[in-house]
């Protein structure tokens, strides 16, 4: 049995490898969370918001949809695979930030964000009842 911590660097491993071509579909995962983008984007333009996190953005996809809609707003992605958030941060969108981290431990204060998303990501925790 694993502890949280391998289990989470198990995860962190397997996601490294995958960074690279995520968003081509190579690793078949992107091809299913892109499916929930849309029903996301439909919810988002109905409230009004200026501060979103999207935790476990991996290369955050959505955040990037979000922005080309409307790079008013401020987004922000958080993921604790580096590699996702290095090949996020590649695409250099004005008022978006990117930060490696754990959901389950947030380096943010309360109260920073409006709106907070998370994708096909609890699969992944190690203790996904808390
Ligand atoms: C299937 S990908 C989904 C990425 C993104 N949400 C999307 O829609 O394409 C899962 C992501 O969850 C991240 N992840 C795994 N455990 C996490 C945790 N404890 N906190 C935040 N993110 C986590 C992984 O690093 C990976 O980038």
């Amino acid at each position: 049995m694993k502890n949280a911590q391998q289990y989470k660097n198990l995860t962190i491993g397997e996601f490294t490898k995958a960074a690279d071509t995520y968003e081509s579909n190579y690793t078949g995962i992107y091809e299913m969370c892109k499916e929930d983008y849309p029903h996301v984007e439909e919810e988002h333009s109905k409230i009004q918001y200026h501060d979103l996190l999207d935790y476990g953005c991996g290369t955050g996809p959505m955040n990037s949809i979000l922005h080309e809609k409307d790079s008013t707003k401020h987004y922000v992605g958080l993921d604790p695979t580096p590699k996702m958030i290095e090949v996020a941060s590649a695409k250099n969108l004005e008022g978006v930030d990117w930060a490696v981290g754990d959901c389950e431990n947030l380096p943010f204060e309360d109260e920073t964000f409006d709106v907070i998303i998370c994708i096909n990501i609890f699969r992944h925790y190690p203790n996904p009842q808390n």
